[in-house]
């Protein structure tokens, strides 16, 4: 910040140095370039699938994965329900502190409709080994059509810093035949 005032004050009305100019041309080209590259890579990176989202409150988005967890729990891990929802159902995955529940077992070439929400804060669904991106956040859920191409035991790992437990965050998803 500068005490006094400066000598010329019309300064908005000087000529652009070329080197100046220059270098807005390449930034403005860049962020074009940047910008379309986010749609390439959306197709292309295979990392972002195509979603809906809506609103939702998270006592709304909890009762509706109790429902699906009440209906079709098949067993227990580490008191963690497995979920077997049948196929082309509707299918939801909860982000809280720390941890994804329940853990959901889906069938093979089947497709469901995952829903995602947060209970909380901002967390990042990360499925691997796949590397499958996909943000979760409270008050929104994220809709998507998915269709499992491959069988068995897949992490679910979270990549939004979330707090002290966040490195702790791994959740589980199986794809049986
Ligand atoms: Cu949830 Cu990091």
């Amino acid at each position: 910040m500068a005490i006094t005032s400066p000598s010329t004050k019309i300064w908005w009305n000087q000529p652009v140095s070329k080197t100046e100019l220059t270098w807005i041309i390449i930034a403005f080209l860049w962020g074009l370039f940047m910008f379309f590259m986010m749609i390439y890579w959306h197709g292309a990176g295979e990392q972002n699938l195509s979603n809906e989202a809506y609103r939702i409150r998270p006592e709304v988005f909890a009762e509706r994965t109790q429902a699906m967890v009440d209906a079709y729990t098949v067993r227990e891990e580490a008191g963690f329900p497995v979920v077997h929802p049948p196929p082309g159902s509707d299918i939801y995955l909860i982000a809280r502190l720390w941890q994804w529940w329940p853990i959901l077992e889906l069938e093979k070439d089947k497709s469901y409709r995952l829903h995602l929400s947060s209970m909380d804060y901002q967390h990042g669904f990360s499925l691997q080994p796949v590397n499958i991106n996909l943000q979760v956040h409270p008050d929104y859920e994220l809709v998507l059509t998915l269709k499992p191409n491959e069988a068995g035991e897949f992490g679910v790992i979270c990549n939004e810093y979330c707090g002290i437990g966040h490195h702790s965050m791994i959740g589980k998803l199986y794809v049986v035949e």
